[in-house]
């Protein structure tokens, strides 16, 4: 087994899954606006020092994806994050793509631009500590779309972002978003779902990529967020493992979900049936942002005082996925959060 494949193993190791803090600038803007906090480069440096120093999170998370600004910064004691997580045994990520812009002639669909220059980027963050990557696309359903346009234009970016990726020695987070948002039915998302990994994955095989030595983060494939009568727990858990068996090749060591606006607790709850159903030909874990961090965030709201209580709130969503993980979670389990 060579490093890449390695490292891919290590970040779905049993009982452990991966905290994606990769949020942008103007996206964690919106998280701290939310709480009413400035975004400020030392506030944004708090908050992550905050998550990153929490005793006993790396028993249930085995990655970090960080942000641009954040490889470059340091926890209160001056020392650099990737090295305290390293520390910790924390495997240190990137995220490497420059956001989703919109695609010509496509109204209402999005491209994610950022291989220009990606070889050297990916060279200095492998030098900084990084040893994963990721790359977000992000498809939406709606009258008409997406278009076959949309998926294999992503599909094709994400696949050159791979393989660049796994040349300077990174192991790619291969991440298609098919968005929740909309009244549509759980059919459509795994529709859509499944025309966008059949074209993920064609592109993937066609660019040489090696399957051993990547993750692929999707979404789970969920009614609408809108949607009326939307699907319970186990209905999502037998449909998005369903489709998930019908595209991604056991030679994937994982899938990593991403949680993409569903409650902390669903989240958890959906991950834990679908693991409850297995063995699968995969490992299947998180890469939850918000789902591990809206808690922490509101009890931090801000200020050096509640750093224990935020660093708490944090390590039980944490704790609690890493149950999901064997489908050893519960929601009775909920009721012990030390508030
Ligand atoms: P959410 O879990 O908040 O969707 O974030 C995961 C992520 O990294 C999206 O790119």
């Amino acid at each position: 087994m060579n490093d890449l494949e390695q490292t891919a193993r290590a970040l779905v190791a049993p009982g452990k899954g991966i905290l994606a803090a990769d949020e942008s600038d103007g996206t964690i803007k919106k998280r701290f606006d939310s709480i009413g906090i400035e975004s400020t480069e030392d506030s944004r440096r708090a908050y992550r020092d905050m998550l990153f120093t929490t005793d006993g999170a790396a028993d249930h998370i085995s990655g970090v994806i960080l942000y641009d600004e954040t490889i470059r910064q340091s926890g209160h004691d001056g020392t650099p994050f990737p090295k305290l997580l390293e520390a910790q045994g924390v495997i240190p990520g990137i995220k490497v793509d420059k956001g989703a812009k919109d695609l010509a002639n496509a109204p209402g669909e999005k491209i994610t631009e950022g291989l220009d220059g990606l070889r050297e980027r990916l060279s200095e963050y492998f030098q900084l500590g990084a040893r994963f990557t990721k790359w977000r696309a992000v498809i939406t359903s709606g009258d008409g779309i997406p278009s076959e346009y949309c998926l294999w234009t992503n599909a094709h970016a994400l696949a050159r972002y791979a393989a660049l990726s796994q040349e300077a020695g990174l192991v790619p987070i291969v991440e298609p978003e098919v968005l929740m948002d909309g009244d549509h039915s759980i059919e459509t998302s795994f529709d859509v779902t499944s025309r966008t990994l059949h074209a993920v994955f064609t592109e993937l095989r066609d660019q040489r990529v090696h399957f051993e030595q990547m993750l692929l983060k999707p979404n789970m494939v969920l009614s609408g967020y809108d949607a009326s009568g939307r699907a319970g727990v186990q209905e999502v858990a037998e449909l998005t493992v369903r489709c998930f068996r019908r595209h991604v090749p056991a030679a994937v060591p994982g899938i990593v979900f991403l949680s993409g606006g569903q409650t902390d607790e669903d989240a958890t709850s959906h991950l834990n049936a679908m693991n409850a159903m297995g063995p699968h030909p995969w490992e299947l874990s998180f890469s939850y942002g918000r789902a591990l961090q809206a808690p922490a965030l509101k009890a931090w709201a801000g200020d050096a005082a509640n750093v224990a209580s935020g660093q708490a709130a944090y390590l039980h969503r944490a704790k609690m996925n890493g149950l999901a993980r064997s489908g050893s979670y519960s929601p009775e389990l909920e009721e012990h959060v030390a508030a």
